[in-house]
């Protein structure tokens, strides 16, 4: 991974991310995540940075709430979906949406109350880029201040693999093998499905990494669980009885950490002290 930053860019120009979370797996992941933040975040007004907030689904969620959002990305069509998407919700914008990188944070020291951190940690192969996002989250953050940060399990190549079919296709089954080895996530194929260079991680290294940076660790969290062990996900999300039943499924197993490396993607939750 040379230049992370240009890698993304490229990656998120060709793919559609402002409508990945409109997708049946993409809704759990909407809909679980913000359960997960609902429960931890300070009550509004309170100033929250979106890093890596793409084309700003959750920023416009929680400046609809009345939260004072700041959005930040790397990829300039992510800033322009973002601000387009603010427009719509007259008087509950998203405060800001500036290009940036996790790295290295456009705000003062204890400026924020909260701070989403969903997505730069898989896009960060290096374990010092890694540190270096976390540490300017914890800069930034006031003193009892939130942080939410996300990655990718380390086992989810092998679960999407098993559960897509994207097995049989050999180069696939390599970039499985790769990623169960060492998390490094290569795609030499072009296929945008199979994603762009990144790092899928253990659970366990999150929490390490999290501490390494001055966090207090709260909790790891799955965030779908394994939801996609559901026969006919599509029709049973869609049948409120089942919807909420496996809502209810997820929640229960959402820190049993023998299944939390089954869950996709992983939310970690830790206060600056
Ligand atoms: C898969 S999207 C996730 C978007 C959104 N946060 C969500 O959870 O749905 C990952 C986002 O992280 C952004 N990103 C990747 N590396 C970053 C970095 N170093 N600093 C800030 N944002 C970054 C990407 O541009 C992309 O918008």
């Amino acid at each position: 991974m040379t230049d992370p930053i240009k890698k993304i860019t490229d990656y998120y120009g060709g793919f559609n991310e402002k409508d990945r979370l409109e997708s049946c797996f993409g809704q759990i992941e909407f809909v679980r995540s913000q359960q997960i933040i609902a429960r931890y975040l300070p009550g509004a007004p309170s100033v929250i940075l979106d890093v890596g907030g793409a084309a700003g689904r959750y920023s416009c969620w929680l400046a609809g709430l009345g939260y004072e959002v700041h959005l930040i990305d790397p990829v300039p069509k992510h800033l322009e979906q973002a601000k387009q998407a603010s427009v719509l919700q007259k008087g509950a914008e998203i405060a800001s949406c500036s290009l940036g990188d996790a790295r290295q944070l456009p705000f003062r020291d204890s400026f924020a109350d909260a701070l989403l951190l969903m997505g730069p940690l898989y896009h960060l192969g290096k374990v010092h880029d890694r540190i270096k996002a976390l540490k300017e989250a914890y800069r930034v953050l006031k003193k009892g201040g939130v942080l939410f940060a996300v990655i990718i399990s380390r086992y989810a190549s092998a679960i999407d693999g098993l559960h897509s079919g994207y097995y049989k296709d050999p180069e696939f089954r390599e970039i499985m093998q790769h990623d169960l080895k060492d998390g490094q996530h290569r795609n030499p194929t072009g296929n945008e499905l199979y994603f762009t260079d990144a790092y899928f991680q253990h659970p366990q290294e999150l929490r390490s990494e999290i501490e390494q940076a001055g966090f207090q660790h709260e909790a790891t969290i799955g965030i779908e669980g394994i939801s996609y062990m559901m026969r006919d996900l599509d029709v049973s999300w869609n049948t409120t009885e089942y919807r909420e039943f496996l809502l209810d499924i997820i929640q229960r197993l959402e820190c049993e950490p023998t299944l939390i490396g089954a869950s996709p993607h992983i939310m970690a939750v830790a206060y600056k002290n």
